[in-house]
């Protein structure tokens, strides 16, 4: 394998980074000091040191017990203060002030952000640029879904006898955790219009890609009152359980996998209080119809199995071909993957880079092992080869429906190619599978992909036609079925996934008519309003 880790004279100034050992965090508005044990982060980038690799302490962060993740938890319950707090009590606009204050500071802070994306979870430079600038997108979206809601929302409705006025209010208090792999756009995707609808947030960040919202917190204290925002961190099992148990969370919002989701979300005592917007698990199929395009579906194929090295919930885990073009999709598939380039997140054009998970290139070996016992063989030369957190993508066919892998998501470089006969094999697959997220058809046939798109869009939630799977554009619904997701995340899904419709009525009378221009009049409450935001 030609892929090698840099020695430390070879890294790019510009993409140099000096550990950072954050004792900081946001509690009350304030930014205050830690004192106790610290958790290590090292990058997912080794480097060679006296011809061996050698991994890369990058910083630390705190390490939470109950009492701090509890204060936390208090600090947002006065924020919030059952609804009267001054957050939740405050206009649109004033919050939409706020949040605009904060994507201005935030927007200083880019560079740092990408470069740490970059050396926590081994993205590519291009690919975290990209998830910096589609999270301010997705703000400034955000705050516009925000406004076209007020503006709908500013009338009152005659209905029956009754006048009333139909508003959104917020649920309370919302635990907000990201993943990993986009450890800054998904957790921005649920916090921002978690705040934006007057909940106050307890944010913890993802496992691997901690150290990039260091210099976040800043911002956060000065663009939001206090209270608002709070963060955790630590180990998930001290820091969240004795939160959930208070039975004070009404939204938990999630991207992970569904066995954590599970067990946080049972910790709830008050299971009915409490709200979940879930993104959990995905093993999305590619199904490439005999007549399908491979010229135009193999560069949609590559990029959707391997673009993170396959770490997207999106990605196109398990590829269905007609074994009538199998051998021919392998070779182009194969030729197009050639002209991936391995390295530093940094290199010019790279693709291909080490993962951060501890142990995963282990694991993921296992799973290879596993289908290649059940007659799989790899179809690349160096596909499956390992230098430590690095693996370059192993290309397996004929997997087999015995194999780990033809079940199991990897959320890794493992491409599995399943040769089919018939369509029903692959609708079995789709049907039998307890995931549901997306699933892509390539071919050309109006009726045949007509009639699997009927069959589909009832199994899965995206059917993409001659295309990858992928959550954008961000104004598109990104949901799931069975167990893939709970909820539906997309710029105004969110606004509503994260408050409730509230309303006030009166009789339809002169009386009550009087009382509500009285109310208007002298601005007696921000509820009760016409006013909406130009
Ligand atoms: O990891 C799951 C992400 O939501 C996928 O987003 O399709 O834009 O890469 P993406």
């Amino acid at each position: 394998m030609s892929f090698k880790f840099p020695k430390s004279s070879e890294i790019p100034t510009e993409f140099s980074i000096l550990p950072i050992h954050q004792k900081e965090y946001l509690i009350d508005g304030e930014l205050k000091v830690w004192e106790g044990k610290m958790i290590s982060v090292h990058s997912p980038i080794f480097l060679e040191e006296s011809g061996k690799p050698k991994q890369l302490e990058i910083g630390s962060y705190p390490a939470f017990g109950a009492t701090e993740a509890l204060a936390a938890l208090a600090s947002c319950e006065r924020a919030y203060d059952g609804g009267s707090g001054e957050w939740p009590q405050t206009s649109i606009e004033n919050r939409i002030k706020a949040i605009q204050k904060f994507t201005n500071l935030m927007l200083k802070e880019r560079d740092l952000i990408i470069r740490l994306l970059m050396w926590e979870i081994g993205k590519t430079h291009k690919d975290s640029a990209k998830e910096f600038d589609r999270t301010i997108e997705y703000i400034n979206d955000t705050i516009n879904a925000l406004k076209a809601g007020d503006r709908d929302s500013s009338r009152f409705v005659f209905e029956k006898g009754i006048l009333a006025q139909i508003k959104r209010a917020p649920y309370g208090i919302v635990l907000c955790m990201g993943p990993f792999n986009y450890p800054l756009n998904e957790t921005f995707c649920t916090l921002i219009p978690a705040i934006a609808m007057g909940n106050t947030v307890l944010f913890k960040p993802a496992k691997f890609g901690v150290l990039l919202l260091e210099p976040l917190l800043k911002c956060f204290k000065e663009a939001f009152p206090k209270g608002v925002i709070n963060t955790l961190y630590g180990d998930g099992a001290s820091v969240i359980s004795p939160i959930m148990e208070s039975g004070k969370i009404d939204v938990f919002a999630f991207i992970g996998a569904s066995t954590t989701a599970n067990i946080i979300t049972k910790k709830h005592p008050r299971l009915n209080r409490l709200r979940s917007i879930l993104g959990l698990n995905a093993k999305n199929p590619a199904i490439l119809l005999e007549d399908c395009d491979l010229e135009s579906a193999i560069p949609e194929i590559l990029m959707g199995s391997l673009t993170y090295n396959g770490q997207r919930c999106t990605a196109l885990k398990i590829i269905f071909v007609h074994e009538k073009i199998a051998d021919s999709f392998i070779k182009k598939y194969l030729a197009a993957l050639a002209n991936w380039k391995a390295g530093m997140p940094w290199e010019k054009d790279v693709m291909l880079t080490p993962l951060p998970e501890e142990g995963k290139t282990k694991w993921l070996t296992e799973l290879m092992d596993d289908a290649i016992a059940k007659g799989a063989r790899i179809q690349n030369v160096g596909g499956g080869e390992v230098l430590e957190s690095f693996m370059f993508p192993a290309v397996l066919y004929p997997v087999s429906k015995d194999s780990r892998l033809y079940h199991e998501e990897q959320f890794g470089p493992l491409v599995p190619i399943v040769p089919y006969k018939d369509i029903s094999e692959t609708i079995a697959y789709v049907k039998e599978s307890n995931l549901g997220q997306q699933a892509s058809i390539f071919g050309r046939d109006p009726k045949v992909i007509g009639k699997l798109t009927d069959i589909l869009v009832n199994q899965v939630a995206r059917v993409n036609i001659n295309a990858q799977c992928q959550r954008g554009p961000d104004n598109f619904p990104f949901t799931g079925r069975k167990d893939s997701a709970d909820g539906t995340l997309s710029v105004s899904d969110a606004l509503r996934a994260f408050s409730m419709r509230s309303l006030v009525a009166a009789k339809d009378d002169e009386e009550s008519k009087q009382l509500f221009r009285e109310i208007l009049e002298t601005k007696a409450s921000s509820f009760i309003s016409t006013n909406f935001i130009l």
